[in-house]
């Protein structure tokens, strides 16, 4: 066959056949420095509890028991954790998440303080959201009825998101998903003197997953009652999704956020189309525990399966991304 009756523009492979042409086929790169990891803190002292369906996670207590485990990942080039708060005595658990703000009971205040004296390059985003503190288990006040109180809710938010700058926060992260907890968190930031120095990372596009099982023993942050549908998105709204970061940036957040992020591309795309914002992306729990017991099993490649599942959330828009397997992709990113 001559070349002139073959459809020799159809063929792709020419184009990648050598390592350097696929390279130059998408920016694939991923630095350290756009990882978080998730730290669970907890209320106890001198422990560290291996979270079972999230293995190589930990709930760790606010102490030499949380530098020791820093210490080695900084080393390795962590820069950006995001702290959350674990009570397991749930004593300290009441309607209102008063334990969230307290200097001596909030294990985050705690963490803080710890880790900006220990770590003092590293950036500490701190998750704010009241279920891990609140008795009922729920992300807000509630009415007596069990339906979420927004006004009171959003003080409550903004009271706690001051609190931790306060302590030495750097990123205020808000996954609670009241309405308009932006505004009035970042208000309680200006008026407390933190306006130009602590940034706001919204989970605005937060979907009501089932995704997020693994956390919920992690945080111990389970709804006692009802489920989080009434706050958290419908999974199949698009709409929605786009509002709540058009609306989060209008108020003034500074990043925005997909989550959980395999299973909502699309949405990473949309929002990176219309918001003028870095974007996160939130690896969640769930998504974690797919590829790490999928590879476990023998079923696919650890390193290959959570290089490729960021790479691709970086192709559908992604700056920034909020995973567990960050102590792995320290060993294995070359910067
Ligand atoms: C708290 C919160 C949750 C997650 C982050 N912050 C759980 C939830 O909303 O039920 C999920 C993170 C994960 O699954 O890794 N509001
Ligand atoms: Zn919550």
């Amino acid at each position: 066959m001559s070349s002139d009756q073959f459809p020799f523009n159809h063929y792709l492979h020419s184009g990648y056949a050598h390592p350097i042409t696929r390279s130059w086929q998408g920016d694939s790169t991923i630095l350290k420095s756009q990882l978080i990891y998730p730290i669970f803190v907890t209320d106890q002292s001198n422990t560290k509890n291996e979270i079972k369906p999230l293995p190589g996670n930990y709930q760790l207590s606010a102490d030499q028991v949380l530098v020791d485990f820093l210490t080695p990942l900084v080393q390795k080039g962590l820069r950006t954790i995001i702290l959350f708060g674990v009570l397991l005595n749930n004593e300290s658990k009441d309607l209102t998440g008063s334990a969230a703000s307290n200097d001596t009971a909030s294990p985050v205040i705690k963490s803080l303080k710890l880790i900006r004296q220990n770590f003092p390059q590293l950036c500490i985003a701190c998750d704010v959201c009241l279920c891990a503190y609140t008795s009922h288990g729920h992300c807000g006040i509630t009415h007596d009825d069990g339906s979420i109180n927004n006004a009171e809710s959003i003080k409550r938010l903004a009271e706690v998101s001051l609190s931790f700058a306060q302590a030495g926060a750097h990123i205020i992260a808000p996954s609670d998903m009241m309405d308009c907890r932006i505004g009035a968190i970042k208000k309680a930031l200006f008026d407390g003197g933190f306006g130009s120095k602590v940034a706001v990372m919204s989970y605005a596009s937060k979907f009501a997953s089932s995704f997020y099982g693994p956390f919920r023993d992690a945080a111990s942050s389970g709804a006692k009652y009802g489920d989080r549908a009434c706050y958290q998105l419908p999974p199949a709204s698009r709409s929605l999704a786009l509002r709540a970061a058009l609306r989060d940036a209008e108020e003034g957040a500074d990043f925005v956020m997909v989550k959980p992020a395999g299973p909502y591309m699309d949405i990473i795309r949309e929002v990176k189309n219309n918001v003028n914002l870095p974007m996160c992306c939130y690896q969640v729990s769930g998504e974690y525990a797919m590829i790490y017991h999928a590879s476990a099993a023998g079923a696919m490649d650890l390193k290959t399966s959570v290089l490729e599942s960021l790479l691709c959330l970086k192709r559908a828009g992604c700056d920034i991304f909020i995973t567990y397997f960050t102590p792995q992709l320290l060993e294995w990113l070359p910067l």
